[in-house]
């Protein structure tokens, strides 16, 4: 807000507060000329007027609610551009970035400025923290393996008052779900089942590879796709003749010759996808170059899909999370990843 329309904000608002009190004390003294509780002379149809006081229940109340605004308008932002004496706000503001974010809760806590929002982290962090890190000290195996007993899922049901049902291994699983459905479940929907562009992570089918050490990388780290487009190197009949071979990988039926002329040229995508064309984690490659062979897709097996594939090139990017979440609950959602694809 600029200065002029703060200032105005502030005098209009004390102005009419003044106006307010000046008319509610003016009202409690008697000007009728007539003593409280008599008749004040005027009769309108039989009815009377009397010179009485304000209920006193009511002239306290608003003295009250006054005393309030003052209170209020003193301590929290909102008058213009005045900080309030308590230096509260709900969020930091303006904030684009992770590092931006920090930078400014720091700031806050130097300044000894009151942030809801940080406030609340913290107090989360303190009750929540130290279970987190208890259990990420379990290996993931052990926690998927939802038998496993320690003592952190008794130590949650006695704070909560709760009865002492779960194992530590279901109550990692529980708070990685959750973990997963504030963080995750946006890209890869709310049953991890994924979609176009986005991997489905409940099946066998991995891009990077499903044991517990590559998963744990992925969130850790994030990934970035490179497949690079083809439509220069290979030409609208190239790509036509890649597309059919491709197809023909899951077992499509396609056209045979346009099929053997992609076939001959597929060495320049085997460096990613393996000459089998089974994908970088069957070959122990870092690329998550999908396996073309399985029918499993990651941006559609029409042919119209895998030749926009080839024309275009795909750049799928899983965020790197180690720095917003942290390495405890990492390990937390690691285990309740690396549990959708197990058979149960
Ligand atoms: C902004 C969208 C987005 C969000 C949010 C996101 N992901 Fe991803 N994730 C992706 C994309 C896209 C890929 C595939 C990358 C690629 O194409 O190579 C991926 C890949 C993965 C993979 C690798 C799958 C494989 O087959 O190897 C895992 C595991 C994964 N995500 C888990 C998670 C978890 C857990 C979270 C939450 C902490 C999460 N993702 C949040 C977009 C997202
Ligand atoms: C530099 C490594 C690399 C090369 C070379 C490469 N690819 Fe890919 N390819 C990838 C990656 C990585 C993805 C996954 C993209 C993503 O997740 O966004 C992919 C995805 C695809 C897909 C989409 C699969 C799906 O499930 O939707 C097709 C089809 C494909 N590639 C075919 C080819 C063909 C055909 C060639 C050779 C002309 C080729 N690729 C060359 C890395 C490569």
């Amino acid at each position: 807000m600029t200065s002029f329309w703060s200032i105005w904000v502030i005098v209009l608002t004390l102005a009419c507060l003044i106006i307010i009190f000046s008319l509610l004390v003016w009202n409690l003294k008697n000007y009728a000329g007539v003593k409280e509780g008599e008749d004040c002379g005027h009769e309108y149809d039989g009815i009377t007027e009397l010179n009485n006081p304000l209920p006193k229940w009511w002239t306290y109340m608003f003295f009250a609610t006054f005393v309030w605004s003052v209170y209020y308008l003193a301590a929290y932002p909102g008058l213009g551009n005045w900080e309030g004496l308590g230096k509260w706000t709900s969020s930091n503001q303006g904030i684009t970035s992770l590092a931006e974010s920090k930078e400014a809760s720091k700031q806050a806590a130097e300044e000894g400025r009151y942030v809801k929002l940080d406030k609340e982290y913290e107090a989360a962090q303190e009750r929540f923290g130290p279970i987190f890190n208890k259990l990420a000290q379990v290996p993931v195996l052990d926690l998927v393996e939802s038998k496993f007993e320690g003592d952190a899922a008794q130590q949650v049901a006695l704070e909560n008052g709760d009865k002492h049902e779960q194992t530590d291994g279901q109550l990692a699983l529980e708070i990685g779900q959750r973990l997963f459905s504030q963080n995750c479940a946006q890209c890869h929907g709310s049953d991890a089942r994924g979609g176009t562009g986005f991997p489905n992570l409940t099946d066998k089918d991995w891009l990077y590879g499903g044991s517990v050490d590559k998963i744990k990388e992925t969130l850790l780290y994030g990934r970035v796709a490179a497949m690079p487009s083809w439509s220069a190197a290979l030409g609208e009949q190239g790509v036509k003749e890649m597309t059919a071979h491709v197809l023909s990988l899951s077992g499509r039926t396609v056209n045979q010759k346009d099929a053997a002329a992609g076939a001959a040229k597929f060495a320049m995508c085997a460096a990613c996808h393996g000459a089998d064309g089974k994908g970088s984690v069957a070959h122990n490659l870092p690329f998550g170059a999908p396996n073309l062979t399985d029918n499993i897709w990651l941006y559609g097996g029409s042919q119209r899909a895998v030749e926009e594939t080839l024309n275009h090139g795909r750049a799928g990017v899983m965020p790197a999370w180690k720095d917003i979440l942290g390495e405890d609950k990492i390990h937390l959602l690691t285990a309740y990843v690396y549990s959708l694809s197990q058979d149960k």
